[in-house]
Parts: structure tokens; C-alpha cells; sequence
């Protein structure tokens, strides 16, 4: 079975539209979403929607914060979901629209396990908040250990810091372009970050996700319109850096 394992779309309609796109063509049999699907972004509806069709969703930390409290969140990204509730709970559209967003929100799982793979947004112990960095394996090697010990299959595939690449336990961390793009995956324990599908932040602009093939893993990267998606940006009272970000990719 072929699944593509996104994340972090954060309501960035043409990033979404261009990776879709390309799962089209390579082909698979499932679509699995690790959460952050709104928040920054100007189309939390309409990204929310297009999820509804993923055989997988994830809670993200923007979906609890819009479903709870933004614990923990910067003036920045608090203002964008105080705006993204906003348009969720619009009432220019049909309550029956807006009914069916939020129990889709509700229903989302924190975490999923499907025999060698676990999922996960942040982390597979704190699975909504805590943030496993590429800096953690030199300055606080035991918490990666831990993490590797903290769930069942040998994989966990991650979110959450918009940075793609697989630790192992060392612990290290090696980016995509490291490992050719592909690795097999083993019996030995890997966190794999799938990367950002709408605000990639490792220096690179295009949309991020991967492809699981049994035990064959491949990270893929997506052009999208950027200037596209900051055109509709201009349409939102949305902060101007959550679009600018988005041409540097960082
Ligand atoms: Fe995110």
C-alpha cells in the first residue's frame, strides 16, 4: 500500500492544490494528514474542506487552539487564530457548511498506529505540542532517546517544526537531500519529519511531504504559486510576515 503523509497545509490553498497534484501523479492508495491544516494561512475553509476527503486526519496544536485555548502561542500566531475562528464560525455562509467544519475539527485523533507506523504532529509523547528540532541531537541528546522510546512500531512519522529529515537514534539527524532523497525503512527505530506542505521553513519554498511504499520511504518536494497565496493574503487583515515568510521558505 502506497501512502503520501502530509502536514502543516496551514491554510495555504495553492500549496495544498499543488501537492494533491502531485500525489495524483506518483499515485497511492491513502492520504494520511498530521494536522495543521488551518492557522497563518487566508483559507482555513477551504483547506479544512478539502481535508475532509484525507483517510487520516490529525489534531494539530492550530486546531486545538482554535478548538480550545492558544496556549503557549506568540502575539503573531494568536492573531491568526483569533482570524481563522473567525472565518469558521462566519455566518455569511450555511450553518449546515459550518456545522460539518467543526465536527470534522472534533473528530480529529492525536494520534494514529497502523502496523509499523505511528503518526503523530508534534511528537509521539506529547503528540499536539512538544517540538522535536534538528539542534535537540547536540543539545539535548537523552530527550531524543526518550522519544525513540516512547512509542511502538519502529516508526513515528512527525510535523510540527516544518523541517524535513529522519533522526535515528545516535541521536541524528539528517536532511533529505543527506540520504538521495530515499531510505529504507527498517526494523531500527526512526522519527521521520514529513516537512511542511504550506510553510516549509528549512530554506527551501516548495511544499514538503512524503511517500511510504512498504518500507520504502521518499521525500518529495512541490512548486506551488507562492505569489499566488500572498495575493490572497492581501485579501485577509492576516500580519504581512506570515506571507513574505513564505518566499524564502523560512
Ligand atoms: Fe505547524
Amino acid at each position: 500500500m502506497r501512502i503520501a503523509i502530509i502536514s502543516d497545509i496551514h491554510a495555504n490553498l495553492p500549496a495544498l492544490e499543488a501537492v494533491l497534484a502531485d500525489i495524483d501523479l506518483v499515485g497511492v492508495d491513502r492520504i494520511y494528514c498530521l494536522g495543521d491544516v488551518i492557522g497563518y494561512g487566508p483559507e482555513p475553509r477551504e483547506c479544512l474542506e478539502v481535508s475532509t476527503r484525507f483517510d487520516v486526519n490529525l489534531l494539530g496544536n492550530h486546531e486545538e487552539a482554535v478548538l480550545y485555548d492558544p496556549i503557549g502561542f506568540n502575539p503573531r500566531a494568536k492573531a491568526a487564530v483569533e482570524w481563522t475562528k473567525q472565518q469558521l464560525m462566519s455566518t455569511s455562509l450555511p450553518r449546515e457548511e459550518t456545522a460539518a467544519l467543526w465536527k470534522h475539527l472534533a473528530s480529529m485523533k492525536q494520534t494514529h498506529e497502523e502496523g509499523d507506523i505511528f503518526l503523530a504532529h508534534g511528537t509521539p509523547r506529547d503528540p499536539t505540542r512538544e517540538y522535536l528540532f534538528v539542534q535537540d541531537c547536540s543539545d539535548d541528546p537523552e530527550k531524543v532517546e526518550e522519544l525513540f522510546d516512547s512509542f511502538g512500531p519502529p516508526t513515528a512519522f512527525v510535523g510540527h517544526t516544518h523541517v524535513a529529515g529522519i533522526f535515528t537514534p545516535g541521536p541524528r539527524f539528517q536532511s533529505p537531500e543527506e540520504i538521495g532523497g530515499k531510505i529504507n525503512l527498517g526494523r531500527e527505530n526512526m522519527i521521520v519529519n514529513v516537512g511542511s506542505v504550506g510553510q516549509p521553513r528549512d530554506g527551501d519554498p516548495r511544499s514538503s511531504y512524503v511517500i511510504v511504499d512498504q518500507d520504502e520511504l521518499e521525500f518529495r518536494r512541490v512548486v506551488y504559486p507562492v505569489e499566488e497565496t500572498q495575493r490572497r493574503f492581501k485579501r485577509t487583515p492576516l500580519p504581512e510576515n506570515l506571507a513574505l515568510r513564505l518566499i524564502e521558505g523560512r
